[in-house]
């Protein structure tokens, strides 16, 4: 046998295995067994960061499915907006990165979104973790995720870039309003709004006041924890940037702390212990169950 044929037979054992032990955990999630969970122990919320993103390719449908199926509590969406003003999943302000074109997002029209592989990259770059199932994924717009969803899950979502996507903020409000995602019919929580931009959210604070609202930032040492308890309900500071001192003051202001972006057991049970609310994680399996594994 050849040494490439070898390897191909070994990748594949490997990536089915991974699948089996995936499926596994999916199913144990799901049935509500003997497993516990840090979020029924410790009211954790697991935040799918762009989908169980280290696993399957960011924002794609089967990275959100994956998540789901995992048990996350949120579904993390980076919002982009095409030239004729649909929004889409997708983190980056290029398709660089992570699909098989190059051009600004914002350049293109959503019929030449829709011709880009989402998921070949992915198979690329992390072999063994590789699917024939990922080959050719499309970017979805927002619309077709509330569409396949619905109000089945959680929606955590990021309004990025407001000033490159005019018009971006109340494009959301108004798919979420239409999904009855958000307003009266909807349960409070069903749909978080993150954003570095802090003018964004006090907008939407002034039209949905009730909407969840969290206000990102690189660092808790920057964060005016008074101001913005005026306009959003919790913060989202990169996790190293903690201490037990700022998350007990963003609670006295009745703050939310969902740190990013986690996904190291021992930084898991490190956020756990300095009393976080919320995690953002690629690796939903690993808040899920692999804290247990540390001292
Ligand atoms: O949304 C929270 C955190 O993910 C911000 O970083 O760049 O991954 O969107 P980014
Ligand atoms: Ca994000």
């Amino acid at each position: 046998m050849q040494k490439g044929n070898g390897l191909k037979i070994y990748l594949k054992m490997v990536m089915k295995l991974r699948f089996l032990l995936l499926l596994i955990l999916s199913l144990v999630v799901n049935s509500g067994t003997v497993f516990g969970s840090i979020k029924d122990e410790k009211g954790i919320q697991i935040i799918a960061h762009r989908g169980a993103s280290a696993d399957a390719p960011e924002h794609t449908m089967a990275a959100y499915e994956l998540a789901v199926n995992l048990g996350a509590d949120y579904l993390e969406i980076d919002l982009g907006m095409t030239k004729d003003g649909h929004l889409i999943a997708i983190h980056d302000d290029t398709i660089d990165r992570t699909t098989n074109g190059k051009a600004r997002v914002h350049s293109l029209t959503l019929s030449e979104i829709k011709q880009l592989d989402a998921g070949s990259w992915f198979n690329n770059k992390f072999p063994e973790k590789a699917s024939p199932a990922y080959i050719g994924l499309p970017i979805p717009t927002v619309e077709e995720v509330f569409n396949h969803f619905g109000d089945s899950v959680n929606y955590y979502i990021e309004i990025k870039k407001p000033d490159e996507y005019p018009g971006m903020t109340d494009k959301l409000l108004h798919a979420l309003s239409t999904h009855h995602l958000i307003g009266n019919k909807a349960h409070q929580g069903k749909v978080i709004i993150e954003s570095f931009h802090s003018e964004s959210l006090k907008y939407i604070h002034k039209k949905y006041p009730n909407l969840l609202l969290i206000q990102l930032g690189f660092s808790s040492k920057r964060m005016n924890l008074s101001k913005i308890a005026s306009y959003a309900n919790g913060v989202g500071p990169e996790f190293t940037t903690l201490d037990k001192e700022f998350i007990e003051n963003a609670h006295k202001h009745d703050l939310l702390v969902h740190c990013w972006t986690v996904d190291n057991a021992v930084d898991i049970r490190k956020m756990i212990d300095l009393g976080v609310d919320g995690i953002f994680t690629n690796k939903v399996d690993q808040v899920k169950f692999g804290v247990w594994l540390t001292p």
